[in-house]
C-alpha cells in the first residue's frame, strides 16, 4: 500500500465507525433501538451522580469541604475564596451581567453558559481549561448536563426546574440547541471546529457573509443534514451541488483548465481554478467544454489533512449553522 492509502485507510474506516455509532444513537434517541443504559433523573440528585461519575467535574473542582481538586474554583461555600456556594453565586454572577449587558440574564443562563461556552466567561484566578464536557472523553448527554445544573442550582441557589428543563429562557435554550447539535454530531466540540473549518475551508466557502466564493455559501447548511454534509467533505463528488459542477475545458492547442463554469457570455468562456485562478477562452478556440460529474472542484483528499477529532469537530460547527428561520 502506499502512504496515502495507508493513512486513509484507518482514517475511513474510523469514520465508518463513528457513523454506525451516530445511525445507533438516533435509533437509540427516537426510541427505535434498545436502551442501552439507565434514563438520567433530571434531579439535583441525579447531577451529584454525574459530577462526582460519568461527568468527571470532581477531578478539578471540589464542593466545600468534599473532595481535593483545585485546578477549577470550589463548588460550595470554601474559606474567604469562595464565600458564596455555586447556586448563590451564579445569581450574583447573573446579576452583574444583566446589569452589564441591560437585559435579564439568569443564574441558570450563567451556569448553563459555563458548561455550553466555557470561555465566554472565566473566572478570574483561573486559566480557560474548563472541559467541553459534551464533547470526549467526557460527552454529557444534554439530559446529563440539565441534571448536572439542577444540582448546582440547589447548593445555595433557588432551584427552579422550569428555568433548567421545561421552560428555559431564550438564552438557555440556544445553549442546549448548541450542545444538542455537537452531541448529535458524534460529540465533536464546535469551538475547535470553528478553527479548523477556518484553516481549511474559508478559502473557498462563505459563511455568514465571509470567506471565499469558489465553493457553494455554507450559511444556514445544517438544514441539509448531518450524511449530507459528511458526504460532501469526505467525497465531494458523490453529489456534486447544482451550479458547482466541474467543467474540462480543451482549447484548439490541446491545453485543459479544469474548474467551475463561472461565465459563458459573449463568445468567452471562464473556466474558475480550485485555486481561484481565472483562466478566459473564447470560444472560437475551444475545442471541447465538458461537464466532468465524477470529479468536485472541491479536494477529495481534504480529510487526509484532517484528524478524526477535526472531522468531528467540524461536523459540529456546521450543524450549529442553522437556516434563518430556525434561529
Ligand atoms: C479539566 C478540569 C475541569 C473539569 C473536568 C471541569 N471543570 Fe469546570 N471549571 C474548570 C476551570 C479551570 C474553571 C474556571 C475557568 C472558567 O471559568 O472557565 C471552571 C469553571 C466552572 C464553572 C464556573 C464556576 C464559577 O465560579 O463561576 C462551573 C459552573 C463549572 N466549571 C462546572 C463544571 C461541571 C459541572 C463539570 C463536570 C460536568 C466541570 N466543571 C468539569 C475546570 C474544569
Ligand atoms: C478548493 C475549494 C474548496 C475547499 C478548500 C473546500 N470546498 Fe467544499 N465545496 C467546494 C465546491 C466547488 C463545492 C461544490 C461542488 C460539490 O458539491 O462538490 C463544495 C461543496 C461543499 C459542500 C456542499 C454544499 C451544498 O450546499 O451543497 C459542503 C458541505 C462543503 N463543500 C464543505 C466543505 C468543508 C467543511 C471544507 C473544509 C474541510 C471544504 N468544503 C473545503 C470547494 C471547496
Amino acid at each position: 500500500m502506499n502512504v496515502t492509502v495507508t493513512r486513509v485507510f484507518p482514517f475511513l474506516l474510523i469514520v465508518l465507525g463513528i457513523f454506525l455509532w451516530i445511525g445507533y444513537s438516533i435509533t437509540e434517541l427516537t426510541g427505535g433501538g434498545r436502551k442501552a443504559s439507565a434514563a438520567v433523573d433530571i434531579s439535583p440528585e441525579g447531577g451529584e451522580a454525574i459530577y462526582w461519575g460519568k461527568g468527571r467535574c470532581f477531578t478539578c473542582h471540589s464542593v466545600g469541604g468534599q473532595g481535593s481538586a483545585v485546578r477549577g474554583p470550589n463548588h460550595g461555600q470554601f474559606g474567604e475564596k469562595f464565600p458564596f456556594p455555586m447556586g448563590a453565586r451564579a445569581e450574583k454572577r447573573a446579576k452583574e451581567r444583566s446589569e452589564k449587558l441591560g437585559s435579564n440574564f439568569s443564574a441558570v443562563d450563567y451556569i448553563v453558559e459555563s458548561l455550553a461556552s466555557p470561555g465566554a466567561y472565566v473566572v478570574q484566578g483561573y486559566k480557560n481549561e474548563m472541559a467541553v464536557v459534551y464533547a470526549p472523553p467526557i460527552s454529557l448527554s444534554l439530559k446529563e448536563i440539565k441534571a448536572v445544573v439542577a444540582y448546582l442550582m440547589s447548593l445555595g441557589g433557588d432551584l427552579d426546574m422550569e428555568a433548567i428543563d421545561t421552560a428555559p429562557s431564550e438564552m438557555t435554550n440556544s445553549f442546549y440547541s448548541k450542545i444538542s447539535a455537537a452531541a448529535a454530531a458524534g460529540g465533536g466540540d464546535p469551538t475547535a471546529g470553528a478553527v479548523v473549518y477556518e484553516d481549511n475551508c474559508t478559502e473557498c466557502h462563505t459563511l455568514n457573509g465571509e470567506g471565499g466564493e469558489i465553493g457553494p455559501d455554507l450559511t444556514g447548511i445544517s438544514g441539509k443534514g448531518l450524511k449530507f454534509i459528511s458526504e460532501s467533505i469526505l467525497q465531494p463528488a458523490k453529489s456534486l451541488t447544482k451550479g458547482f459542477e466541474t467543467y474540462v475545458l480543451i482549447d484548439k492547442e490541446g491545453r485543459q483548465s479544469i474548474g467551475l463554469k463561472t461565465r459563458d457570455e459573449a463568445g468567452e468562456v471562464d473556466i474558475t481554478k480550485a485555486n481561484g485562478d481565472v483562466v478566459t477562452v473564447a470560444k472560437a478556440d475551444t475545442k471541447s467544454l465538458k461537464v466532468d460529474d465524477t470529479k468536485s472542484v472541491m479536494p477529495d483528499d481534504l480529510s487526509e489533512g484532517l484528524t478524526v477529532k477535526d472531522y468531528q469537530d467540524i461536523l459540529s460547527y456546521l450543524m450549529l449553522q442553522k437556516p434563518k428561520a430556525e434561529q
